[in-house]
Parts: structure tokens; sequence; C-alpha cells
């Protein structure tokens, strides 16, 4: 029988790298990493391959919708026509201000050039497009399905002054997974999200690493025992899974504030009705019963 294989963003480094390793040398997979960084994405992948062919490096921007698509085409193919595992990973920081006008104004109209967002289109864009081309190739598999995994933050969570534009993407993603997990059940596919707290890799900017207490970094091997958990429960989706120090915690969604927001938010068949083009069932047979929770 083939090994599993999966396609990993930002693999090249950090905890897309650790999930990567993992995934090889613990389930036994075969993985895709795909990264921006060329240089890295290739020693790392040369690194875990040892001769094994047990990764792959795609250089690529995820940002790029051809770029990725082109790269779980590449995986697909490379995996003998499969794909059982997705992470979401790739991500940036902060791309500029949303208090002051870093660029300046524009000379003929004097209004403020447009904000630099490429932090969404990393952050976001190219995971809602990750998912959406994860869901058609899971879909191709001799048995469909599979998982998704999403790297959003504990600033999906909480929010932060300094990074606001970072917090918006990340609160973005853990929505998302909430959303579209009770439906992707009906594909036989989980999707989750890790939430994790500051864990020491290369997007830690330099200038904090001297002043951050090191007693409060998470360690890497929190990510992997959140990664355990999801390969060893199947029926484990729609979770945000914290990171906390040596902590896994499994967060819920906010309580319904008044009767008239339940009501809004449960109205199933009625908003299945009216969304019909844009479901994969008939009204009636889309939602799951997710618990929310470990
Ligand atoms: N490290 C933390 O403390 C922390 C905390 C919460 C969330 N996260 C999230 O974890 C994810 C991984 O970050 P990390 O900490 O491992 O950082 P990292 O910088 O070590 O790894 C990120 C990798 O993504 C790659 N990348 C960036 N943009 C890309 C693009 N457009 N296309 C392809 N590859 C791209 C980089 O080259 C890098 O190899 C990110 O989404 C980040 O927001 C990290």
């Amino acid at each position: 029988m083939s090994r599993p294989i999966a396609l990993v963003t930002g693999g090249g480094s950090g905890i897309g790298l650790a999930v990567a390793e993992h995934l090889i040398n613990f389930y036994g997979y075969r993985v895709a990493i795909l990264d921006i960084n060329g240089e890295r994405g290739q020693a790392e992948s040369s690194r875990m391959n040892s001769g094994s062919d047990s990764c792959l490096f795609l250089q690529a921007d995820a940002a790029e919708y051809h770029q990725q698509a082109k790269a779980f085409q590449q995986a697909f193919e490379w995996g003998g026509n499969r794909l059982d595992f997705f992470h979401a990973n790739a991500g940036i920081g902060d791309s500029d201000s949303v208090y002051k006008e870093t660029n300046g104004l524009d000379e003929t109209t004097g209004l403020p050039k447009p904000l630099d967002l490429r932090i969404v289109d990393v952050n976001l864009n190219a995971v809602l497009q990750g998912v959406h081309l994860a869901r058609h190739f899971l879909e191709k598999n001799s048995t469909p399905g599979g998982r998704i995994l999403i790297t959003s933050s504990c600033l999906g969570l909480y929010p932060n002054h300094c990074l606001p534009l970072y917090t918006a993407t990340k609160h973005a993603l853990v929505g998302f997974v909430r959303a579209t997990a009770p439906v992707y059940t009906g594909m036989n596919i989980t999707i989750n999200a890790l939430a994790p707290n500051l864990i020491e890799t290369n997007l830690m900017p330099a200038d904090i690493r001297p002043l951050w207490d090191r007693g409060q970094l998470t360690p890497m091997n929190t990510a992997i025992k959140a990664l355990d958990a999801i390969m060893t429960n199947k029926q484990l989706t729609g979770q945000t899974i914290e990171l906390a120090l040596d902590e896994l915690v499994f967060s819920k969604a906010p309580p319904y504030s008044t009767a008239n927001t339940k009501w809004m938010c449960e109205q199933h068949e009625l908003w299945e009705q009216v969304s019909q083009p844009l479901l994969p069932k008939p009204a009636g047979q889309n939602v799951a019963k997710i618990s929310n929770g470990a």
C-alpha cells in the first residue's frame, strides 16, 4: 500500500517544518513542503529525505493562486494520486500600519496611499485558496476525504493592538474553521486550527528575543502534541487548539449573547435553502453536530 501524503505550506521552517518532520518520522507519511524560501526549503527537504524519497520541496508563493495550485498538482502526482493531509501554515507578520501613513500621501489626490495588505494575501487569502484546492484533491482520493489543519494563532482568539492586521487575519481563520467543519464532516474531511502562543521560530522578531521571558515560550513539542491529538482521533474537527506552554486548550466559541443571536445563527435549514447553489447537498443535509471542545 502506498504511504500517506501531506502538503505543508511554510514547511521550510518553524512549525510547518516540525509538523512535516513528525508526519514523516512518526506516521510514515511522505510530505511535500511548499515554501517561498528556496534555499532553506531545499536544504531541509534534502535533510529529511536522506535517500528515502520522504520529502519533496516545492518552491512557491502560497499567495499566488496558480503557484499554490501547481504545487498541489505536483504533490498529488508525486504521492501516486493521493493527498491525505493539508497543513495551511505559511504566515507573516504585520505588513503595514493602520495608525499612521507609512506610505505617505498620493501626490495627485492628497489621499493616503493604500495599505500594504500582503499579510492578508498570505495569512488569509492563501489559506482559503489552499483549503479550496485541498478539498478538490482530497475528494479525488480512492477513498475521498482527509485532514486539513490551519495555523492560526492565539491572536486568532485574543487581540493585540501592536499587530492589528495579524490579529484580523488570524481571527478570520478561526471563524472559517468553525463555520466549515460541520459541512466538511459530510465530505469525510476534518478541519482544525492551531492557535499557538509564542514559539521561538524565524518569525519571532529579532528585537523581542532578548526581552522575552524564556519561561513564557511555548515549546515546539506542544504543536506536535496537538498534531498527535488530530492524528489519533479521526472525529476531531472544528477545533481551535490553543498551544500554551505545555498545555493544549480546546477553545470554545463564545456563548450566544442573546436569544435572538442564537436563533439567527441556528436557522440552519433556512440559511441552507437560500445558500443552496453554494452547498454540496440538498437543504437540511449539510450540518453535522460537532462538539465544541475536547
Ligand atoms: N512562532 C510563533 O510564535 C507563532 C505563534 C502563532 C502563530 N504562528 C503562525 O505559525 C505559522 C508558521 O510560522 P512560524 O512561526 O513557523 O514561522 P517561520 O517564519 O519559522 O516559518 C514560516 C515559513 O513560511 C514561509 N512563507 C512565508 N510566506 C510564504 C508564502 N507567501 N508562500 C510560501 N511560504 C511562505 C517562510 O519562508 C517560512 O519558511 C504562521 O502562520 C504564523 O503566523 C506562529
